[in-house]
């Protein structure tokens, strides 16, 4: 068992793997999880349920406070509720995804993120004697003296046809094309707030550009063996 409670931070960019390399590696390690994308996520979720404008940039920060939240962080079977309702799968439908960079560009929204995840990852780490953490600002704002930090990153091309599969089946042009907004677009809006292209110092990168699933979650935890020998 690790020395003290390991914390492991993962950013990148959508359609790295970045969620299923994360919760494979929390799994092999038996540590928990925490995805802080499906905290915006759960927030834009409640704002259009309460009816509050997400171009009110203080309502939603109030409502950010205000967020009843509760996450599941076992990596096998992680959950997410808002006020009890379970939203994990109403928080990846299109029209969240589209709407969730308006709300997690808003500053006084990321500054109450920041603070929970904080605070989650301490919970966690402890709880389970470690935690995999991922998102975008995680290697960078919210837990820069992690023990083990990773960004996981891959080629355009790369990541428009794994989305592309996940959302339309296929990689053909026509899903390839389909898929661009919502990747290249949305991680150009969101890199406006959390530089997450380039690697910060002491952060190591791994590219899934031509690994599979597997050889990426062996990459990750080849970086977790390297770093644990030192913590
Ligand atoms: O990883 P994802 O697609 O579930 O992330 C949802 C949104 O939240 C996305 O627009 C990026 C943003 N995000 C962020 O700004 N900071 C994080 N730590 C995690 C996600």
């Amino acid at each position: 068992p690790a020395p003290h409670p390991l914390v492991i931070a993962i950013d990148g960019p959508s359609g790295s793997g970045k969620s299923s390399v994360s919760r494979a590696v929390a799994a092999s390690l038996k540590v928990g999880y925490l995805d802080t994308g499906a905290m915006y996520r759960a927030l834009t979720w409640w704002c259009l349920d309460q009816d509050v404008d997400l171009a009110d940039t203080t309502a939603v920060a109030q409502a950010s406070r205000e967020l009843p939240l509760e996450l599941g962080t076992d990596p096998s079977a992680p959950s997410v509720s808002v006020d009890g309702t379970e939203v994990d799968a109403a928080i990846r439908e299109t029209r969240i995804s589209e709407a969730v960079s308006q709300v997690a560009t808003n500053l006084d929204v990321r500054a109450d993120m920041q603070q929970r995840q904080r605070a989650l990852i301490a919970e966690i780490a402890s709880a389970t004697g470690g935690v995999v953490a991922e998102g975008r600002d995680i290697t960078t704002v919210v837990a820069p003296d992690a023990d083990v930090r990773v960004l996981l990153t891959a080629s355009e091309e790369a990541r428009l046809a794994r989305r592309s599969k996940e959302l339309h089946g296929d990689a053909g042009s026509a899903s390839v094309e389909a898929t661009r907004a919502q990747v290249v677009q949305r991680d150009a809006r969101d890199s406006t707030v959390s530089q997450f292209t380039e690697a910060a110092e002491g952060v190591v990168t791994v590219d899934t550009s031509d690994l599979d699933f597997e050889q990426s979650v062996q990459a990750v935890l080849s970086v977790v063996a390297a770093r644990g020998e030192r913590v």
